[in-house]
């Protein structure tokens, strides 16, 4: 299919976040030019998508692709990863530029944008972790925002490395909330886990589970409770990412119930992985090191349900992969081991799953989740729905075409699969990008470049444009 051609997605059942109902969907160029009962305009490329779901394609807004972390980088680059999106049925990304030391916001934005200019095949936008927060640095974030750069994020953790201190996070929400910037924030209590580490490695608990167990749900807690209280005392709007927890995800509830502008995600494996995986032997376990660390499985129904309720607001995947040797560095000192889990491509199928099949959430649930709930929070306006005049991003997924999960069907740059040897009941038929097939049938047939940064508004920038 050629660019800006017209195509039409006929039969289908197109699902969005306040309902579904039969109808086919008509792109024209890069946008949906009509929902409902629609005649195919002369020269349309046609598509039977009967029997299939229609959604808005899905958008991830925590992803970490050519992350330098740990002294190493992450597996997948704007092309893999991105192949690895479209595969999964996800049309956008949100991943982070991260401030290196002695640099500034703005070269850390170019760096980043030079990593993915020319290379993606779905469209992109950036958040900026801020990691050294002088005033030079705070005097940039402006400048960020004004490049289309709508969110900050700040580690609590990763003590030595990218952690921020509470003083300097302060000054931070403060110039986001002057900004009508969102503050996202990574919650672990970087100075426990850091003792706890120390002690085990020092008793001789040097394997992987030891990485879960120096990192227990207190601990994410506690810095999602101060994070907030500090959103309720600057004023600043909140977003907690990877919530994997039920009494992290108590503490946003009760901040909520306060009135504090706060919301929260949680990503795929939290609701699916367990900590039992981290036990795992010799490399097997390293795979599952993540931060927050997965946790046992009562957490899950607890996390479904706040999911349900939308005080977990989105699910996210977290992406950040390591290949097998980059994690047995880590083999005879866990805290060596590079944090992170590849998951872009499985987050459709798995939640679709445990999700829907399993009756924990409406497929409605679902596009509002990972789609256009995510749209609204991240500013990016032409996405998130199929309806005239957005972009037309757009997943076909068959619930009835299963599909293996493994290296033979992954995209993802890594030698392991975390799903190997598992089905899922159904399985991505089509992705399209502003009205281009990325994805079709198992194969990527866009061409790297096709995807395009988007420059997203902050909160106080489009309320100024609507007033
Ligand atoms: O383990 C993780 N989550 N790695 C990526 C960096 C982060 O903390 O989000
Ligand atoms: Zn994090
Ligand atoms: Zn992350």
């Amino acid at each position: 299919m050629t660019e800006s051609s017209a195509t039409l997605l006929q039969g289908g059942r197109v699902v969005s976040a306040d309902g579904e109902y039969d109808a086919d969907v008509l792109i024209v160029g890069e946008k949906v030019a009509a929902v409902g009962d629609v005649e195919a305009p002369a020269g349309a490329t046609v598509l039977d998508v009967s029997g299939c779901v229609v959604m808005p394609g899905l958008i991830d807004n925590h992803t970490h692709l050519s992350m330098p972390f740990m002294g190493m980088m992450s597996s997948d680059d704007y092309d893999t990863g991105t192949q690895a999106a479209a595969a999964g049925g996800v049309t956008c990304l949100v991943d982070f530029a991260i401030q290196r030391e002695p640099d500034q916001l703005r070269s850390a934005l170019e760096e980043w944008q030079g990593r993915a200019d020319g290379t993606a095949h779905v469209d992109y936008g950036f958040h900026m972790a801020i990691t050294n927060a002088n005033e030079a640095t705070i005097d940039d974030m402006a400048a960020i925002t004004e490049a289309g750069v709508a969110s900050f994020k700040l580690f609590m953790a990763y003590k030595g490395e990218l952690m921020t201190r509470d003083d300097a996070m302060t000054a931070c929400m403060e110039r986001a909330r002057d900004l009508g910037a969102l503050t996202m924030v990574h919650a672990e209590n970087g100075d426990v886990v850091d003792l706890l580490v120390k002690r085990a490695l020092r008793d001789g608990q040097t394997n992987a589970i030891h990485h879960a167990l120096t990192r227990p749900e207190f601990v994410e807690a506690e810095a999602t409770s101060r994070a907030a209280r500090l959103s309720e005392f600057t004023g600043a709007s909140l977003f907690v990412v990877h919530v994997t927890c039920e009494a992290a995800a108590a503490e946003i509830q009760a901040a909520q119930a306060r009135g504090v502008p706060v919301a929260g995600e949680t990503c795929t494996q939290y609701l699916v992985n367990t900590i039992d995986d981290l036990r795992k032997p010799d490399v097997e376990g390293c795979r599952y090191v993540c931060s927050p660390p997965l946790r046992d499985a009562r957490n899950h129904e607890p996390l479904w349900d706040y999911v349900r309720r939308g005080i977990l607001e989105s699910i996210s995947t977290d992406h950040c992969p390591f290949t097998n040797e980059q994690k047995a560095r880590g083999l005879d000192d866990f805290s060596l081991v590079p944090n992170g889990l590849p998951v872009i491509q499985h987050r459709l199928a798995k939640l679709w799953d445990e999700g829907v099949v399993a009756g924990r959430i409406t497929p409605s649930q679902l596009v509002d989740r990972t789609s256009t709930t995510i749209a609204r929070r991240f500013g990016l306006t032409t996405k998130g729905a199929i309806a005239p005049g957005k972009d037309a991003d757009v997943v076909v997924f068959d619930p009835s075409a299963p599909r293996g999960y493994g290296t033979h069907t992954s995209f993802m740059n890594v030698d392991y699969d975390l799903y190997e040897g598992e089905m899922a009941s159904g399985s991505v038929r089509h992705t399209l990008s502003r009205g281009t097939m990325v994805y079709d049938n198992g194969q990527i047939v866009s061409q790297p470049g096709h995807g395009k940064f988007v420059a997203r508004q902050t909160a106080l920038a489009s309320e100024g444009a609507t007033a």
